[in-house]
Formats: structure tokens, C-alpha cells, sequence
């Protein structure tokens, strides 16, 4: 199939709300990241959703709404602290599990008797579910193993073919995928950390527990299902690197220059002044930047044909825990630890 690429604009999202109304597949910009958008309410449309990732079926998608009319079609009851949370961080980077009512297909919640949701804030986003009238649902718009898409450019590059139309927004304000909050278990678990920071997120409910799967931990189940597949995972190796700055710049340029194959750095601003690595890619001089910046570097990473990719860890505060558990993910957890061992 033809791919369209269009300009976010009056025209453009029409276009896409009557390709999402019709039942086709659209890639609409959001806050966090691109999602791959079907009629939350046609399962064959959402089945579709599943081929072009190649996603496994038994991984939910979330659905996306404008206002809580959509919210009441399709959960039972909103938990005093469900409401409490949307009052605080709707619209914007929050996921809510919750428990469904009957009409959610089960193609969305892959058989759960919940649903995840969330009320994006990006204007056009909010556009199209609106003149589409129905809840989108929508998994970021990658190639299923891939990192998450912050431009149209990396949707194009993932999706060309597959899907009827990319929406171009420009880049993704906060760059990672949202929070996902679990309110229909007691207490309310994190399952993925994102663009609402768990300082945020106790400052409505300070039992908050966190699944130690997060930061690597293994566990036997874990609490959401997509949390099972590698993620988020250039093609090269790649090592994070933790501990003082001297230190951390001896470590990886020694590793550098050992390495007998293309190797990429990725830094905070002002790490590697000068280095042998092939490619170094900035991550900027704070975590917000960090975050809208990650997974283009990791893309990058791959255009370039890149093997060996070292990275700098950088802290767990504020949105930084979302920025650490992409990038371990990214590394499948081979984290070097310079302070550990004295
Ligand atoms: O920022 C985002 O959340 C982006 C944009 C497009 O909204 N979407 C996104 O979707 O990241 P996706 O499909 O890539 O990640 C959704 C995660 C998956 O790990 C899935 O397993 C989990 O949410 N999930 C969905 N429904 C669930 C449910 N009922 N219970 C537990 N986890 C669920
Ligand atoms: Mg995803």
C-alpha cells in the first residue's frame, strides 16, 4: 500500500480522522512518542495495528481519548483515586489500567478484564480522536523491537508500506513513552516510568509500589505484558556506564579504543571532548533533553551501521528513571557500575 505523508495541519488531521473512522491505520503525533492509531472500537482494525508492528497479540494497546464522555464508554467506574490522578495529569504523558466494560474489544486489552487509557495533551492528537469520535487505540508507531519513534521520519522509516498515513507533527515534546499506572490493583503500581515522574505521581498517593522488574530486576510475571520483550534495542551492543565523570570518560575511551569495530558514544554535553569513537551523539545538558533526544540516538546508532554503543547512566531523579529503564532495557541490562566494588 501507498503511505501518505502529511503536514499536521487543518487538512491533514481531517484526513486522518476519516482514515481512522474508515478503518485504516494512521501514525499521529503525541507528547511522549509517534503512535500507530485504529478505531479503538474495530477490532479488525486494531488486529491490523498487530501485523504492521509485527507486535505479539498477546501485548495490549492503549486507547486514547479527548474527554471523559469516551472515558465513561469504557470503564466501569472511575476509582476516587483514578479520578484524582486525571484531575492532576490529564491531558498529558499518563496511563491508567482500569477495569473495562464489555464493548472493549478484546483485541485492545489482549483479553484482560482491564483496559489501559490515557488523554494525550498534543493539540493534534486531541484533534483527530475528536473529529474521529471514537478512542484510538494506539502502541508507539515502531517496528515491534524497535526504539519508540519521535519524529515522522523515524515512522516513515519503520512504517513505509504498512500503514495509510503518517501525520507529521514534528519532533515529540517529552521524547519517552507515557507513565502507566496500574489503579485497578491495590495498592496502584508504576508499571513503566515515564513522562509523569513518581515524585509526581506520590504527591496524589504515596503507597505507590514500584515492580522491581523496572530497573532489572528479575521477576516471574510481570505486571504489564509488554514489559516481557526486548525493547527499545539498536542493533549494536550496547553498555551503560555509571560512576564519577573522570571515570566514566577513562572507562569508555579505553573501551573504545580497545574495540576492534564502529562504536558510538552517547552523552551528556560536555563528556567527550575528544575520543575515538566513530559517532558520538549528545544527549544535551539535562534530562528533558536527555529524554527527547534518546531514541533518535539509538536510531542513529543503526543508520550507522554502529556495533558498539556506550553510554553514559544518568541518574534516576525526576524523569530520569524513565530515561534509565529505556536505556537498561536498550542495553539488556549490562550496566557497568565504576563505584560498585570499592
Ligand atoms: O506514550 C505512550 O504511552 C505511547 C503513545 C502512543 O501514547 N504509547 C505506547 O504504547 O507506548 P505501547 O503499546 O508501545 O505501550 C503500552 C504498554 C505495553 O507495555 C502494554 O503491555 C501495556 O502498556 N498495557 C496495555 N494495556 C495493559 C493492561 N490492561 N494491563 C497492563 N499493561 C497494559
Ligand atoms: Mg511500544
Amino acid at each position: 500500500m501507498d503511505t501518505l505523508f502529511l503536514t499536521a495541519n487543518e487538512e491533514g488531521i481531517a484526513k486522518a480522522a476519516e482514515t481512522i473512522r474508515n478503518g485504516g491505520l494512521c501514525a499521529l503525533p503525541t507528547e511522549t512518542v509517534y503512535g500507530l492509531g485504529a478505531n479503538g472500537f474495530d477490532a479488525t482494525a486494531v488486529k491490523n495495528i498487530f501485523a504492521a508492528k509485527g507486535r505479539p497479540q498477546d501485548n495490549p494497546l492503549i486507547l486514547h481519548i479527548a474527554d471523559f464522555t469516551m472515558l465513561e464508554e469504557l470503564v466501569e467506574e472511575l476509582p476516587p483515586l483514578a479520578q484524582k490522578m486525571a484531575d492532576a495529569f490529564w491531558p498529558g504523558p499518563l496511563t491508567m489500567i482500569l477495569k473495562r466494560k464489555p464493548c472493549v474489544p478484546d483485541v485492545v486489552t489482549a483479553g484482560l478484564d482491564t483496559v489501559a487509557i490515557r488523554m494525550p495533551a498534543d493539540p493534534v492528537m486531541q484533534a483527530v480522536i475528536r473529529q474521529a469520535g471514537v478512542p484510538i487505540a494506539a502502541p508507539s508507531a515502531n517496528r515491534s523491537g524497535k526504539p519508540s519513534p519521535t519524529t515522522a521520519k523515524h515512522v516513515l522509516d519503520d512504517m513505509d508500506g504498512r500503514i495509510d498515513l503518517i501525520l507529521d507533527g514534528g519532533a515529540c515534546e517529552i521524547g519517552l513513552e507515557s507513565t502507566i499506572v496500574n489503579l485497578a490493583s491495590t495498592p496502584p503500581a508504576l508499571l513503566r516510568p515515564g513522562g509523569i515522574t513518581l515524585e509526581q505521581l506520590r504527591m496524589i498517593s504515596c503507597d505507590i509500589i514500584i515492580d522491581p522488574a523496572l530497573m532489572g530486576v528479575a521477576t516471574e510475571t510481570p505486571l504489564a505484558p509488554g514489559m516481557k520483550y526486548r525493547h527499545y534495542a539498536p542493533e549494536g551492543a550496547v553498555t551503560v556506564v555509571d560512576g564519577e565523570k573522570e571515570k566514566v570518560v577513562a572507562y569508555i575511551k579505553n573501551a573504545i579504543q580497545k574495540a576492534e569495530t564502529k562504536t558510538a558514544i552517547i552523552a551528556p554535553d560536555g563528556y567527550f571532548l575528544e575520543t575515538d569513537a566513530d559517532l558520538v551523539l549528545s544527549l544535551g545538558d539535562s534530562a528533558t533533553s536527555a529524554a527527547q533526544r534518546l531514541f533518535a540516538a539509538l536510531r542513529a546508532c543503526d543508520d550507522a551501521g554502529v556495533k558498539r554503543i556506550y553510554a553514559v547512566d544518568c541518574g534516576t531523579k525526576g524523569i530520569g528513571l524513565a530515561l534509565c529503564n529505556r536505556l537498561y532495557k536498550a542495553a539488556g541490562f549490562q550496566i557497568i557500575d565504576l563505584e560498585e566494588d570499592l
